[in-house]
């Protein structure tokens, strides 16, 4: 569970400023806020059905999406709302920030995307790494269409694509790195129209940014957690040491051994122990004391988070590909 300072309202900050305000208290209850915490609730209730509205007035604009997802999160970093949205037009995904993803995994989702006639490949916009096969896998997935115009004499038609993701999920690097330029980056604040961006990527080639803000589903505690885990979400309102706890339990069930190597633990001291406990040994372990020689636990959730938000623990996946059932597009 991911759990909200005391005193937060129903919204969650993400770190590219944007804020989300929630519906109901749903979320926040399920993150253990109580309710007379939750009086200040903002919700505009138009943002999302503004952004779908967008977008689908744009499909007819465009001829595939690329959309955009988190390697580490394939799962949770898709709006499973797209998937309507986004109706019958040839879509795939890009499964960016790889470079910190356990590349096994990310293997194993492309095959899972594969096996539902989805076409999928990994990107690092850090690197460049993996960029080369995004016209190719573009032209693939359009092969039909592609022969179709060619034999109406439309040989060399500008293909175009949206690019759709949630927020931080590296949309504006992914342009920038395919347009070599710089002017992708724009606000994502609810109340701040964006624009249609159109960004020649090469010849005959347009890519369009997502109009307007895809915000992420916080439809399950888990999704939440991980989007949390991953740094989406501004930790100013979050427990950090309850959430860097439920983090230090995930790596210690999935990723014992570059946990236990990084923080110089063993598994027998972890194995039977609670997240807030390993957090302390972390601390402990760190040196991260106060005076009276209690342990800085504040100190040591932000070095964890920190330490596993800049893969300094290894390259991790949240969202097991074999673990989820379905892929949400
Ligand atoms: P967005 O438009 O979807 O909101 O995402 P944006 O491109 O702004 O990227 C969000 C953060 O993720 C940025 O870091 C960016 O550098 C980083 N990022 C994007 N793609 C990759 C990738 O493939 N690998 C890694 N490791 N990081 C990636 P930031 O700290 O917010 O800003 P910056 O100072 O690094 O640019």
């Amino acid at each position: 569970m991911v759990q909200a300072k005391a005193g937060t309202t129903a919204s969650l900050e993400f770190t590219n400023n944007s804020t989300f305000h929630f519906p109901n208290s749903t979320f926040f209850k399920s993150m253990g806020v109580k309710m007379e915490e939750l009086k200040s609730i903002q919700w505009f209730p138009g943002h999302m059905t503004k952004t779908k509205r967008k977008i689908e007035s744009q499909l007819k604009l465009i001829d595939a999406v690329a959309i955009l997802l988190d390697a580490r999160i394939p799962y949770s970093s898709c709006n499973p709302d797209l998937r309507s949205v986004v109706n019958n037009k040839p879509r795939f995904v890009v499964l960016n920030k790889c470079d910190m993803a356990d590349s096994a995994e990310t293997q194993k989702w492309i095959r899972k995307f594969k096996e539902k006639n989805i076409s999928a490949i990994a990107l690092d916009c850090k690197s460049g790494k993996g960029l080369n096969a995004f016209i190719p896998t573009v032209k693939n997935v359009l092969a039909d269409k592609i022969q179709s115009w060619n034999s109406k004499g439309m040989t060399g038609r500008t293909i175009k694509v949206m690019v759709v993701g949630i927020p931080n999920v590296g949309k504006s690097s992914f342009i920038n790195r395919m347009s070599k330029q710089s002017r992708a980056k724009v606000e994502d604040r609810p109340g701040v129209t964006r624009g249609n961006q159109w960004f020649t990527v090469g010849k005959g080639f347009d890519l369009l940014d997502t109009p307007g803000v895809l915000w992420p589903k916080f439809d399950d505690k888990l999704v939440g957690e991980k989007l949390a885990f991953i740094g989406s979400v501004k930790d100013d309102v979050l427990d950090t040491e309850h959430l860097a706890g439920r983090l230090l339990e995930y790596l210690r069930d999935n990723y014992p051994e570059p946990l236990c190597a990084r923080y110089k633990m063993t598994m027998q001291e972890i194995s039977d122990i609670q997240g807030y406990e390993i957090l302390e040994l972390v601390g402990r372990k760190r040196g991260m004391l106060i005076s009276g020689g209690e342990i800085n636990t504040e100190r040591a959730a932000a070095t964890v988070l920190d330490e596993f938000r800049n893969a300094t623990l290894g390259k991790i996946t949240l969202d097991k590909a074999d673990e989820c059932t379905d892929v949400r597009i």
